[in-house]
């Protein structure tokens, strides 16, 4: 071997140093990073379903049904209560409807104004909704309640995601 093939006690010192230096730095900053993004790498809720009523208990006059779907918002993790006003159409299909008001977000409630008795209506500014969760024009809510993606499996009625319409 040449003397200028041979690697010098200093380069050999220099070489092994930082070969261990990187190493134990990766080895501390790998799991730094893991949690800094982790929240990030879980999977995500979004689209999932969740059972909420057998399809039996569905009839043509609106229902609240209320169900719990897990949160997780970065580090925190907490239980939210969902609602939906369902019902079946005359057409055998099946609508639910997010309660929250498209105006400025109370809560409507199905015929609960002897004056509209077969009407979504918001208590905080008299908005109305028809059946099928329309907006009726000339009251404050200017677009319709969204809908809640769904599917019926084995008798039960699952819910998903709201969509705006
Ligand atoms: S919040 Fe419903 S009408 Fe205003």
């Amino acid at each position: 071997m040449s003397d200028k093939q041979r690697v010098s006690r200093r380069q050999f010192l220099n070489y092994t140093l930082t070969g261990v230096g990187g190493f134990m730095a990766a080895g501390m900053l790998a799991p730094m990073v893991r949690f800094a993004i982790d929240p990030v790498l879980k999977p995500s809720a979004a689209g999932d379903f969740q059972s909420v009523a057998s399809v039996d208990e569905i009839t043509n006059e609106p229902q609240r049904f209320e169900w719990i779907v897990e949160q997780v918002d970065g580090w925190y993790e907490s239980e939210v209560q969902k609602t939906a006003w369902v019902y079946r159409t005359e057409d055998d299909e099946i609508v639910a409807l997010s309660p929250i008001c498209t105006h400025l977000g109370c809560t409507v409630d199905w015929a609960s104004n002897e004056e509209y008795p077969d009407e979504f209506y918001c208590p905080c500014h008299a908005g109305r909704y028809t059946k099928d969760g329309v907006n009726v024009p000339g009251t404050p809510p200017t677009a319709p309640l969204p809908l809640f993606d769904h599917k019926v499996e084995e008798g039960m009625l699952y819910l998903g995601q709201e969509q705006e319409r």
